[in-house]
């Protein structure tokens, strides 16, 4: 199972050196656990955990500001990175085009990726053949078969609303990722620490990526726990 915590625009640097540092202690080698801080947090370390990036541009370095590009990741010795998220998508705009050129030049650097996808509540309510033909176009230009390829399903009506998408909703979709690619999926939106476990039991739920219930560590810890021992 892997867990992986989105931080999004939250937590201070104090904060997060807290929280890894009580993170680090209770994950173990057994554990695939990521955590993806804002980049201010950057140069913290772990040793049993993985730290990524929420976003950065595909170049290595230049005129792009605002945006953090290669030369600051090799850095920092980041390897992990979250593209696509809705948020990335649906607030500052990023189309396809931009997500497969960030997918193609982070995968020529060999980083994981955490690659989001999700429909928005109207697409949900036009039913199966249309979430399947946009979460299809999600995956344009992107090379399903990359072997650090991880996708995140992510349903945008869920994502911090603290309402999850339905067992049969995650199930039904997932089913259908598993038709596109055969890499690692996670579920991502509203995941808790209620309803983790009934998450990770469904059939082709590799995983959870967890926004809000990651703050707390306490918490981050607990869902952990649940993950543990399940296939
Ligand atoms: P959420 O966010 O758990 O707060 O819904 C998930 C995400 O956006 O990755």
């Amino acid at each position: 199972m892997i867990i992986a915590a989105n931080f999004k625009s939250n937590l201070t640097l104090q904060k997060i050196k807290n929280y890894f540092s009580v993170l680090d202690s209770f994950v173990n080698g057994n554990d695939d656990v990521y955590v993806f801080p804002p980049f201010f947090a950057m140069q913290e370390k772990a040793k049993n955990f993985h730290i990524g990036v929420q976003n950065a541009y595909c170049e290595f370095n230049g005129a792009f500001s605002g945006e953090i590009t290669l030369e600051s990741l090799n850095d920092f010795g980041i390897k992990n990175i979250l593209i696509g998220h809705s948020e990335r998508r649906n607030i500052f705009g990023e189309n396809q085009e931009l997500c497969a050129r960030k997918f193609d030049f982070f995968a020529q650097n060999n980083f994981s990726i955490f690659y989001c996808i999700g429909e928005s509540l109207e697409t949900r309510k036009k039913g199966k053949s249309a979430i399947e033909d946009f979460l299809s176009s999600q995956f344009d230009r992107i090379d399903v078969d990359y072997e650090k390829l991880i996708v995140a399903y992510e349903p945008v009506w869920a994502i911090g609303t603290g309402v999850s998408a339905k067992i049969e909703e995650i199930e039904e979709t997932h089913n259908f990722l598993r038709t596109l690619t055969k890499r690692p999926l996670l579920y991502g939106g509203s995941v808790q620490l209620q309803n983790i476990s009934d998450i990770l039991k469904i059939k082709n739920v590799d995983g959870a990526l967890i926004g809000s219930a990651s703050l707390d560590v306490e918490n981050f810890k607990k869902m952990i726990e649940v993950a543990r021992g399940k296939k």
